[in-house]
């Protein structure tokens, strides 16, 4: 049988069990250019709580559909010329545990990593980190980077990457543990618990010389703070905007934007990593690389079974996962 969450119906507020449908049915059979594909780990990603709120860089997801994601499998048949039984490849064919696509919807993973890097540190996480921190964020060494989700997928990695540039590095995260972890195992500079207090107090005492690059995966007070915080011709990479995803209405964003922006003649851009995917094999490269040698730690929240899907997106939004959230379906 091939076992599927389906995305059942819109949340009014926060995502809870009932958005989600179990449902189990035939394999599918794959057709003359097409791979019948087994789910070996799907990626767990805020953005999948942000489809079901419209159109997007994609379109709104639609009641009744097999809940999207991104996933990583392996062919078990393929009708498809370039694919055999055994590649491993990545696609976003969601919850399930098979899928039959065409070859044009999959891409081919050639690795000598241990597979979980795949779902997250050496593909959309990793990318994500270097192309927006590198690229739209344009560190220079001695610059400070605040980066918010820091304890996440994305930000446990931005941090990393701005301390590789030569940067001082402050992240804001969720609770006091996650900021020990950040300082003490991820080498950050130091890191603010946004849940505890005056957040733009104890950023201003964390970045004596203010922002100059500020990575924001979050929007909310963070940002606020971020851009009051900023430094002439500071930086600002919109990454995301997690704190405003799983709500019933997005709240209005900084008033202070216009004032802010033209006094410090700041560049606010956003991106979506696939703008980059050209350069993806040379970025995959250099993050392998920065693992291997222990320079970037790559920490992975796996949880198993196809069954606990919808309790670990849940979970994004309670801020229960360290590292790249995931979750291991075969
Ligand atoms: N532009 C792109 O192409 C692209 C690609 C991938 C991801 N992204 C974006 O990158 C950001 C991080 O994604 P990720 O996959 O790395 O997820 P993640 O950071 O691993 O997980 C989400 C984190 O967000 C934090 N969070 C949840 N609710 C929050 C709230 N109300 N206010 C502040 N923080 C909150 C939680 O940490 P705490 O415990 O710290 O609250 C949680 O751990 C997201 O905004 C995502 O949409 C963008």
């Amino acid at each position: 049988m091939n076992r599927q969450w389906l995305y059942a119906k819109q949340p009014q507020g926060k995502i809870g069990k009932d958005t989600f449908e179990w449902r189990e049915v035939a394999i599918p059979e794959p057709q003359p250019g097409e791979a019948l594909v087994r789910t070996r780990l799907l990626s767990l990603d805020p953005a999948n709580r942000a489809w079901m709120m419209g159109k997007t860089y994609r379109d709104a997801l639609q009641p009744g559909q097999v809940m999207s994601g991104f996933a990583l499998g392996e062919v078990v048949e393929s009708r498809a010329p370039g694919l055999a039984k055994g590649d491993l490849v990545e696609g976003d064919w969601g919850w399930q545990d098979y899928a039959a696509l065409p070859a044009r919807q999959l891409t081919r993973r050639i690795t000598e990593a241990p597979i979980e890097l795949l779902i997250g540190p050496l593909s959309v996480t990793g990318l994500t980190a270097y192309f927006g921190l590198l690229e739209v964020g344009q560190p220079k060494p001695g610059d400070t980077v605040l980066v918010s989700a820091a304890a996440g997928a994305v930000g446990s990695m931005v941090g990393q990457i701005a301390k590789i540039a030569g940067c001082r590095v402050v992240g804001t995260a969720g609770g006091q543990d996650k900021c020990d972890w950040l300082v003490k195992q991820l080498g950050f500079d130091a890191a603010v618990d946004y849940k505890a207090g005056n957040v733009f107090r104890a950023l201003r005492a964390a970045c004596p010389d203010g922002i100059d690059v500020y990575f924001d995966n979050t929007g909310g007070p963070v940002l606020d703070a971020a851009l009051a915080l900023a430094n002439l011709r500071g930086r600002v990479v919109c990454c995301g905007n997690v704190s405003q995803y799983d709500v019933e209405r997005p709240a209005p964003g900084p008033m202070s934007v216009p004032g802010l922006v033209v006094v410090k003649r700041l560049r606010l851009e956003g991106f979506i990593v696939m703008d980059f995917y050209d350069r993806r094999a040379e970025a995959e490269a250099r993050l392998a690389r920065w693992i291997a040698e222990g320079r970037l730690k790559a920490e992975l929240d796996i949880f198993d079974g196809l069954e606990t899907a919808p309790d670990a997106l849940i979970g994004l939004f309670e801020g229960n996962n360290r590292g790249k959230r995931a979750v291991r379906v075969s």
